[in-house]
């Protein structure tokens, strides 16, 4: 049976460390939570992300725009948020209706403030290995895996999705750690003639069963991005119950990467204050 990781337990500790830091600043870093739109689904998350932010400390302002607004509109929120001084980290709830370009919107936060490290700076940072602000579910995932000793050096690593929150900027995190890492996708031929060469597979794509217990190799580590819905049931991509038999380690979905995602946020808010107050 493998070893469970349990992403609940690591993001308390994270959350505990943060409250110490946050206790000691005055005045409070803030965090600017935007919302457009009422899908359901963003709506719970950005509750989530507040109440969280209340448990360390942390000021939240909730921006909730029609779904209608128009892209000149959302950025001029951007423009006065970017100027705000309470304001330390800004984050613009994904997915946007489809008459805003995203991209847009992503190079509109000040840099400096972009804790969901999507703007172009940020991701340039990141290839080259220097400082910034980094997407919060990649850093979740390598937490995790630095959490539990899990060496990456030379190791072959398969991420499963290449999109812009998870795939790519986690594998480039793993490359940055000396990892071998091979991106497979939806265009992939034989997914399974990669992941059963995997010492770690890291799968984010959002499909149940995706990896079956045939595709892992004996020993390998499991990391599941995946969240669907199943009927009431949150599930992720990995066949759970049949390759937890055959890994060495594996996150359990709920409770593995997700509380990550969000105590990763705490922390990107708690390190953009300090890079704007110059303390790192
Ligand atoms: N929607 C799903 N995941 C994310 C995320 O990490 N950041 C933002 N802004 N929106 C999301």
């Amino acid at each position: 049976m493998a070893t469970l990781i349990d992403g609940k337990d690591v993001a308390a500790k994270l959350r505990a460390q943060i409250a110490a830091e946050v206790e000691t600043l005055d005045p409070k870093p803030g965090l600017a939570v935007v919302l457009v739109g009422e899908e359901p689904a963003s709506e719970i998350y950005v509750r989530l992300k507040q109440k969280k932010c209340a448990e360390v400390g942390i000021e939240s302002f909730k921006h909730e725009l029609p779904e209608k607004t128009t892209e000149d509109g959302l950025l001029a929120l951007i423009d006065k948020l970017n100027k705000d001084e309470k304001v330390n980290g800004i984050l613009v709830q994904l997915p946007l209706p489809k008459h805003i370009n995203k991209f847009k919107v992503m190079d509109a936060v000040l840099p400096e403030k972009d804790v969901d490290g999507f703007h172009a700076r940020n991701i340039g940072l990141l290839v080259q290995g220097q400082q910034g602000l980094q997407s919060c579910t990649p850093r979740g995932v390598m937490a995790l895996l630095k959490a539990y000793d899990i060496e990456l050096a030379g190791k072959e690593v398969v991420v499963i999705g290449r999109s812009l929150i998870v795939g790519n900027p986690v594998a480039q995190l793993l490359m940055n750690e000396n990892a071998t890492v091979t991106i497979c996708h939806s265009r992939t031929n034989d997914l399974s003639l990669y992941t059963k060469k995997a010492d770690v597979i890291v799968s984010a794509v959002g499909r149940k069963n995706l990896v079956t217990a045939d595709m892992v190799s004996e020993g390998a580590v499991v990391i599941d991005v995946g969240t669907v819905r199943d009927g009431t049931k949150l599930c992720g991509d990995v066949d759970f119950e049949n390759v937890k038999e055959q890994c060495s380690a594996i996150t359990p979905v709920p409770g593995g990467v997700g509380p990550m995602t969000i105590a990763c946020l705490l922390e990107n808010t708690l390190l953009a204050y300090k890079m704007q107050k110059g303390g790192a």
